[in-house]
């Protein structure tokens, strides 16, 4: 899609002056790419004197265009913010080469500096910080810019735990900086998985940190699992799929169908590709997992049956536009009579738009905060 030029997208601190999009692109998108903390955290960054900064938790790319290095690192879980830098580096005419570090994916040796946003999950926080501080040898300065409300008396102590001289900045149009010196840490534990049981399902789902129910079964999900379509549908996606659990029930009901698990966090894929193989055997041809943007990269009218329970949050926005771009591309990616299932919170009315893409919308089950809605192509 072309950029409409009415987005809201001239960003202007005191380092310069960039265009800068959220990205997929949205005619008339009423959330910007950018926030005051990215603001004041440039304020910041005018002083510094560093070769190889990492930056972490960099949504749309606000930090990426304002770095004067060659080459930088960029760590982040979102496939969507890989894609943003990549855009908005190249419509600002910038060659700044990126090092992403997305996942599992190790450190580089040699950073010099760490220029963070805060991201929402502290189980994410907490891992990000490990892997930082045990990749480097000498202590690095760090700064990490979120909005003013964000910085919890926990989160503070998080930092405390991995950093010396903490300190927490005034607020400025509500964000604050957080500046301290990362300790290095003698060696990286292995990124923990979090495991629950449910005593109604025979699975065991393990969850990279900050991954979707990382402590329990979502009731949305509970609601959808009590009520998942017939066994015997062919081609089957679980899209937004967090732990997988959607697609590894209807595996284990219907273990002739093929499944592909989609979603834009790589801590979610490798959590979904290890429950995949330890609920469901070893490798098996039948069952992939891709990283995507919703089903960008999926073809059209490949798939009988999508399982979704879709997003209303991007890190801290509230946003419904991420579930309709579901609908969309489920409609163009389901087969002629094939089947798209959605769960989610009742308020949010998704009736409504199912309705004017697909027609009739049928209410397979609700309770007072969950309606589970199906379609079909
Ligand atoms: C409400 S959670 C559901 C997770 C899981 N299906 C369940 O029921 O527990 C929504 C999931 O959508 C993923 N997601 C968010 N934006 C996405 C996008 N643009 N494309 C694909 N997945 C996305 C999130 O990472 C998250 O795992």
């Amino acid at each position: 899609m072309a950029a409409d030029v009415s987005l809201p997208a001239n960003f202007h601190t005191v380092l310069g002056h960039w265009q800068l999009h959220r990205y997929p692109l949205r005619n008339h998108d009423p959330l910007q790419a950018w926030d005051s903390a990215d603001v004041l955290l440039h304020q910041h960054m005018a002083d510094l004197n560093c070769h190889f900064p990492v930056l972490v938790n960099d949504q749309f790319g606000a930090l990426a265009v304002a770095c004067q290095q060659p080459q930088i690192a960029a760590m982040s879980d979102s496939y969507i913010s890989v894609c943003s830098w990549q855009h908005n580096l190249q419509i600002n005419q910038l060659a700044t080469q990126i090092i992403p570090l997305t996942g599992l994916t190790a450190v580089p040796a040699g950073i010099d500096q760490v220029l963070m946003k805060l991201p929402k999950s502290s189980s994410l926080l907490s891992y990000q910080l490990q892997q930082l501080a045990a990749s480097i040898e000498q202590p690095v300065a760090l700064l990490a810019a979120a909005k003013s409300k964000l910085f919890t008396p926990a989160i503070r102590a998080l930092f405390e735990h991995y950093c010396d001289q903490v300190e927490v900045s005034l607020i400025e149009k509500k964000a604050r900086v957080l500046s301290a010196q990362l300790r290095p840490l003698a060696a990286a534990g292995a990124a923990a998985l979090n495991y629950w049981q449910d005593p109604d399902y025979p699975l065991q789902l393990g969850h990279y940190p900050g991954v979707f129910s990382r402590n329990q079964l979502d009731l949305g999900a509970r609601l959808f699992l009590q009520h998942l379509p017939a066994a015997g549908a062919d081609q089957v996606i679980d899209l937004g799929c967090g732990n997988g659990v959607l697609g590894l029930r209807y595996a284990q009901i219907s273990p002739a169908s093929t499944i592909l698990w989609v979603d834009e966090s790589y801590l979610a894929i490798a959590s979904c590709q290890h429950n995949i193989e330890r609920n469901l055997g070893g490798a098996d041809s039948r069952y992939q997992t891709a990283v995507d943007d919703c089903l960008s990269q999926q073809a059209t009218a490949s798939a009988d049956l999508i399982l979704c329970n879709p997003p209303f949050h991007q890190e801290h926005a509230i946003t419904t536009h991420i579930a309709q771009q579901m609908f969309r591309d489920s409609k163009r990616v389901l087969r002629h009579g094939g089947e798209l299932r959605v769960v989610a919170n009742r308020h949010l009315a998704y009736h409504q738009p199912l309705e004017r893409l697909f027609g009739a919308v049928t209410v397979v089950a609700s309770n007072p905060k969950f309606v589970l809605l199906s379609v079909r192509r």
